[in-house]
């Protein structure tokens, strides 16, 4: 007879090694399936190669959900200061980039070393193609490897952002199969894309406050060939009400644009209009000036309040046309996903299917870009392998 693991866990990532380890540690029979051939890919390529491996400052506001109180629990349970102890126990350097945002200082790949050591003792299957899950008195996994079967079960396979590097819907799939509720997906932290590209703007950065209704960041934002990325438009596209929904954008943040703008005309009343847009990058203000300022021939001293205000207007509330996201292929997160209601928010089990748990990206729980959303895998991941 086939041997009854006490988990089977689907994905390898951040959230399933850390479910793998923990419930290996309180004893349990862990089997980890995944069909890429090495363990923790998004982690690799994550925060430059760094990995920004959790944000100190973490709380349930710096995520997005359905049910925004779902996260609270598995976060006091394993806290961000728990995963730095592991951290500094297996002897990784780190460093704290902006505040509480903390990378490795060497490699990604030290998380990854870090999981399968903590995750000893557990069987792994890479490379495994996963054809079907059934439950009857226990779950049977049907993959091109064999039958395998367990008591519990973790969808852990994360969201659907980067296809080429493994992601897939499975954990959806399975969660819909078995009744489960999902929220609609899309994709979140993504570059933003306009509805004619500024090609000429590429590579222009600065920093803006990106908002929508009340909420915004202060940060970088970059032009690419097709619209616009950096920290702040990522941030914010995860509170897009659909893709053509525009953030407004303040180019003087922190700064009243007229008053900016009219110390400049009392500053330097012979000088061109264009030089209103001193304080932008080059590049950006001609493409500005030559958009907006081009049928002025005055200096500065003759230039109409007016002018200046409309300009003020563009400059801290621009709202750019767009044509959607660059999607899946460039997101960071999958923003929704399984229904929070139908977990535990303690164990992360199914509360209508008795050892079926689901955690990590595949969860509707997204965070904010700064380490977040590995917080979020580590602490649901613990949350199920304790329960398990
Ligand atoms: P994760 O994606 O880590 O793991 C899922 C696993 O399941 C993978 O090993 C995959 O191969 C496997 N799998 C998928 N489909 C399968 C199938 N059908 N069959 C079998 N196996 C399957 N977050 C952060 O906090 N700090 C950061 O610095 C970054 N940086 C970053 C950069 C980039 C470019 C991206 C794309 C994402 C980030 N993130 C991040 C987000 C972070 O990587 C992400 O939220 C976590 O990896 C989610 O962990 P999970 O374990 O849920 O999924």
């Amino acid at each position: 007879m086939n041997k009854i693991f006490d988990a089977v866990i689907l994905g390898a990532g951040a959230a399933g090694l850390m479910a793998a380890a923990t419930a290996r540690k309180g004893g349990a029979s862990v089997l980890v399936l995944d069909h890429s051939a090495e363990a923790g890919r998004k982690i690799l390529i994550s925060g430059g190669g760094r990995c920004n491996f959790t944000n100190l400052a973490t709380k349930a506001d710096n995520f997005l959900s359905a049910n925004r109180h779902f996260m609270r629990s598995a976060l006091a349970g394993y806290t961000p200061r728990d995963f730095l102890t592991l951290v500094e126990r297996h002897g990784i350097s780190w460093e704290e980039k902006a505040e509480g945002q903390l990378f490795c200082a060497n490699s990604a790949r030290d998380i990854v070393s870090l999981l399968l050591r903590e995750a000893e003792g557990c069987e792994m299957r890479f490379s495994t193609a996963i054809r079907s899950v059934t439950k009857g008195d226990v779950f049977h996994i049907q993959t091109d490897m064999g039958e395998f079967s367990a008591r519990n079960v973790v969808l852990a396979t994360g969201g659907l952002s980067i296809p080429k590097l493994g992601a897939s819907d499975l954990s959806l799939r399975l969660a819909r199969q078995f009744g489960l509720s999902v929220v609609p997906t899309v994709p979140g932290l993504v570059p933003l894309t306009f509805e004619t590209p500024l090609p000429e703007l590429a590579g222009v950065s600065l920093p803006v406050r990106a908002s929508m209704g009340k909420i915004g960041f202060t940060d970088g934002m970059v032009f690419t060939h097709r619209g616009i990325s950096g920290p702040a438009i990522l941030q914010i596209s995860s509170y897009q009400n659909g893709p053509l929904d525009a953030p407004v954008i303040d180019m003087l943040p922190g700064r009243d644009a007229r008053e900016a703008l009219g110390a400049i005309k009392k500053a330097r009343p012979r000088a061109e209009p264009p030089s209103l847009l001193q304080d932008l990058p080059q590049r950006l203000a001609r493409h500005i000036a030559d958009n907006t300022l081009s049928d002025l021939t005055c200096t500065l001293a003759n230039l109409p309040d007016k002018r200046i205000a409309s300009l003020a207007a563009q400059i801290s509330a621009w709202k750019p046309k767009l044509s959607g996201t660059e999607g899946y292929a460039k997101a960071e997160v999958m923003k929704g996903g399984i229904d929070t209601r139908v977990l535990s928010s303690k164990t992360m089990e199914a509360r209508d299917v008795p050892g079926l748990f689901a955690i990590g990206e595949a969860v509707d729980v997204t965070g904010w870009l700064g380490g977040y959303n590995f917080q979020w895998a580590w602490s649901s991941g613990v949350a199920a392998g304790r329960a398990i």
